[in-house]
């Protein structure tokens, strides 16, 4: 009986050390903008993630405070807070995923491109650090607006010589978590089991989500249904900051969607086959040189790029409608990264 439980444990300790060594190596995550309204729950959710070995928390102000609250966590990963940019280099190194909700939220009133003129400069500088300290990180970009600032990063790490187009991202999960929500609420189905593609950009009619996509189906939805679902998605950013009334936009449902795409992203790199999620990357699954579509993530980061499938008369119409507007936000975004 002892020699077959010595087995049977030495054949565990085999068993999770070869898991240890294949599904879970050491994976450093940079958080830049953690003391923020979406960094500090952020942060939280990727220390409650076994995927991560290494959290680094960076902001320019507050993050030691965030860091030891943080770091008494009974999980995984080492914690380590970084202030102020004399710091970045040491937060950044090493890092195999940067994930940045750094810059100023909307105000009731705003739109997200008012949030321009402020964080293109904070992304731009950002992106500089990144292309110097982790140049092969993959870079998980949240700072408003999505559309213009992953372009700025593009350009930015262009003129490094370190941009790798399988390595940038858009994050528009959040608008995949809406439309999932809203979809699984109004077709009466369970919302754990609900797919809904969004594609296109994140910014009001820019996001398209594609409910005749969307699965399981449910209860019959109209034209009128679809139409509805349709603009509270596209308007789900501004429900909230209507919502906070001056006190920001969304946080906790962002910081929700920023750590299902990095954990995405961590499993992608760690050789999870078929994970599959909605980002806006450089694409040319339309004539715009970037385009939020289904992504299937790996080893490098992008493995493919999906298609868009089957559009309703509806989507196709929204398509051709969003272009000019995410066509002008990606081209200013170019434009400032070449003119600062
Ligand atoms: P916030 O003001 O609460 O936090 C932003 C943090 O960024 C602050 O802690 C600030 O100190 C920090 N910061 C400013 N300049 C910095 C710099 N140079 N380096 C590092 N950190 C810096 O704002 P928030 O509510 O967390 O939102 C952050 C951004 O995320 C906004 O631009 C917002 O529009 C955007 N956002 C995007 C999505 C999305 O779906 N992609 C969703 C929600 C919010
Ligand atoms: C969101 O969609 O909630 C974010 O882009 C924040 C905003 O300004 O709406």
């Amino acid at each position: 009986v002892q020699s077959a439980l010595r087995r049977a444990s030495s054949s565990r300790h085999l068993l999770s050390r070869a898991y240890s060594a294949n599904a879970c190596p050491e994976r450093k995550v940079a958080v830049l903008g953690a003391a923020g309204g979406i960094g500090q729950p952020l942060a939280l959710l990727m220390k409650l993630n076994p995927l991560v070995s290494h959290l680094s928390l960076y902001d320019i102000a507050g993050t030691p405070g965030v860091a030891a609250d943080v770091s008494h966590v009974n999980t995984r990963s080492e914690v380590k807070g970084y202030m102020g940019e004399d710091q970045l280099g040491a937060a950044l190194e090493g890092s195999d995923v940067v994930v940045i909700p750094a810059g100023v939220p909307r105000k009731p009133g705003m739109t997200r491109d008012d949030l321009f003129n402020i964080n293109a400069g904070i992304v731009k500088t950002l992106c500089t650090a990144i292309a110097k300290y982790c140049p092969n990180a993959l870079v998980n970009m949240i700072s408003n607006p999505v559309n213009s600032t992953v372009p700025i990063a593009a350009e930015v790490f262009k003129k490094a010589g370190t941009y790798d187009e399988k390595k940038l991202f858009g994050v528009t999960t959040l608008d995949v978590v809406r439309a999932k929500t809203f979809y699984a609420g109004k077709a009466k189905v369970p919302v754990s089991e609900v797919d809904v593609p969004v594609v296109g950009g994140h910014a009001g009619i820019t996001i398209l989500p594609l409910f005749s996509q969307a699965k399981p189906l449910g209860s019959n939805l109209s034209e009128d249904d679809i139409k509805a679902l349709t603009k509270r998605t596209q308007d789900g950013g501004t429900e909230v900051v209507e919502a906070k009334a001056g006190k920001g936009s969304a946080t906790l449902s962002m910081a929700y969607a920023g750590s299902i795409f990095a954990d995405a992203c961590l499993k992608g790199l760690n050789g999870v086959p078929d994970v599959v999620e909605c980002s806006f990357v450089q694409s040319t699954v339309t004539d715009l040189p970037f385009f939020a579509s289904k992504v299937r993530l790996g080893k490098n980061g992008v493995e493919e790029i999906l298609g868009l499938g089957s559009l309703s008369d509806f989507e196709k119409e929204g398509l051709e409608k969003l272009k000019p507007e995410l066509k002008a936000s990606i081209e200013k975004g170019i434009k400032f990264a070449h003119g600062n």
